[in-house]
């Protein structure tokens, strides 16, 4: 089978979530199964081009107002065919989505010309996929253009949308059906049209043969009111072609045993390696250099959906009652930045704050933590659960999403679980969580270890995840036969 993967983020050539580590994992995955995958990325004025070629013709791309030109770039990374779609207009900014803070004001355009570059590429190379698996709004338009604009050549290519985060639908004025060549009929509530604007997350959702999101409580979760962001009818209309594929791990760029990003390597059976991390990590942060003392870690985007601010108002409580030491490497939200920041004068030696984006750093806080916290209020799948449990590093999680299907809660009558989870999304359960871990760690020290070690040989591999994705294109195939 051969699949057209196409994306606003994948790793190692732009990231901003945990988006970037998924798609090309699904690619080398599938790959590995025996499928030819190829990824499609916008050529970010970021992404280093040394590696890169291009090829000498340019590409047509054809949008509703006429066609525009633009350069296709090519790389190959361990084993997976990379494209990337050059056009400075849109592309050549310094961020991906946005700048300090702001997104991009044009990201609709940005977007849709970037999904129609994808399709338009494959007649350019020649060559058509059997499914063109999209994800997230920024891509979202490609199974609305599939069926809509009947491309010739690409009539017998199914479609496959994965939702990674419902929250974000890439609302755009209705001109945009014009732009990008749709007909006006799908300004219409039970196509794309949403109060008075399109909403290219609705008609992903309405026009793809097959619909993902990215662990199975989410793909439930979606279907009601309370996480469904208003398409929760939608999905419940598309409910049968939903289907939920919890993330993998990519175990060559996350495993404690080969990780070149951390000081000491270390593995299920002889944690001792984990210690000296955590004490390279205390010097480099400047904590309080102690082996002995819980140090809770937090990796992530500073924004509403990761609960974060929760932990604001509680960490002063937490800092006074708990003998516990707290780093957080993120960055998002000025005002939640500055208040973390602020604790750092407050209580030096015992919390370290780095805002900012450090690959370096996160992984040496997955492998020093002893805990990691994650009260997200939703939570698709999540990614840093996994990896901390892959690094011996207890999560503490609300349970929502992927975070409830991927950490099992302690159980003190058997001595087993790989984190702690709360089921009340509040402070006080929050608070009393950590106690709770905290007091494992200090007073059942027998169980928190063998948590971790129980945690690390946890499996996320790949290969479960693109079996199911395998799955999913074949249905898709069938289900794109049967409708034309
Ligand atoms: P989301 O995609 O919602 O942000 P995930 O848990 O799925 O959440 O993935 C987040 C990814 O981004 C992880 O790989 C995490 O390590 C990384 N990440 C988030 N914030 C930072 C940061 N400030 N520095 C380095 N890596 C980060
Ligand atoms: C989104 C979600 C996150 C998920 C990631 C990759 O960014 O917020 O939960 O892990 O996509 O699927």
């Amino acid at each position: 089978m051969k699949i057209l993967l196409a994306s606003a983020e994948a790793v190692p050539f732009a990231k901003v979530g945990g988006l970037a580590d998924v798609v090309p994992l699904i690619a080398r995955s599938v790959t590995g199964l025996g499928h030819e995958v190829h990824v499609v990325l916008p050529l970010y004025a970021s992404i280093d081009r040394t590696n890169l070629t291009h090829c000498d013709q340019p590409m047509i791309v054809n949008m509703g107002y006429g066609i525009e030109f633009c350069r296709l770039w090519k790389t190959t990374n361990l084993g997976v065919e990379f494209l990337f779609i050059e056009f400075d207009r849109y592309f050549g900014r310094a961020g991906i989505y946005g700048e300090n803070g702001e997104g991009y004001r044009d990201n609709w355009e940005r977007f849709s010309f970037f999904s129609r570059a994808a399709i338009d590429l494959c007649d350019f190379t020649n060559w058509i996929p059997d499914v063109i698996h999209s994800h997230d709004w920024h891509t979202g338009l490609i199974p609305v253009m599939l069926r809509e604009q009947r491309v010739y050549r690409l009539s017998k290519s199914a479609s496959v949308f994965t939702i990674h985060n419902m929250a974000h639908h890439g609302y755009s004025p209705r001109g945009l059906l014009n732009f990008v060549g749709l007909p006006e009929k799908l300004f219409h509530p039970f196509a794309l049209e949403a109060f008075g604007a399109i909403n290219i997350m609705k008609g992903a959702i309405l026009y793809a043969d097959k619909i993902t999101a990215v662990s199975q409580t989410y793909a439930d979760e979606i279907k009601t009111t309370e996480h469904g962001c208003g398409l929760n009818d939608p999905l419940m209309y598309r409910a049968a072609d939903l289907i939920g594929i919890c993330n993998a791990v990519d175990s060559d760029i996350w495993s404690p045993k080969n990780d070149p990003l951390i000081p000491a390597k270390f593995s299920h059976n002889n944690l001792a390696g984990k210690g000296k991390c955590k004490l390279a990590l205390q010097e480099k942060v400047g904590l309080n250099v102690d082996e002995n003392i819980l140090l809770i870690g937090v990796i992530s985007r500073l924004v509403e959906q990761k609960g974060l601010d929760m932990v604001c108002d509680i960490l002063p409580e937490l800092l006074d009652n708990l003998h516990i030491q707290f780093v957080l490497l993120g960055a998002g939200d000025s005002v939640l930045e500055d208040r973390f920041r602020f604790y750092t004068n407050n209580y030096g030696g015992r919390v370290a704050v780095k805002i900012g984006y450090d690959n370096s750093l996160s992984h040496m806080i997955e492998a020093s933590a002893d805990c990691f916290l994650m009260p997200s209020r939703y939570e698709p799948c999540g990614m840093n659960q996994m990896y901390s449990m892959l690094y011996g590093t207890l999560p503490i999680v609300h349970a929502t999403g992927g975070l409830r299907d991927t950490v099992e809660n302690y159980d003190e009558q058997s001595h087993i679980g790989s984190g702690f989870v709360f089921h009340q999304l509040d402070h006080r359960s929050l608070y009393n969580t950590v106690c709770w871990a905290c007091a494992t760690y200090y007073d059942r020290k027998q169980d928190f270890v063998a948590m971790q070690k129980y945690a690390m040989q946890k499996d996320f591999s790949m290969n479960k995840m693109a079996n199911a994705y395998l799955k999913v294109y074949e249905y898709s195939l069938k289900a794109h036969e049967r409708s034309r």
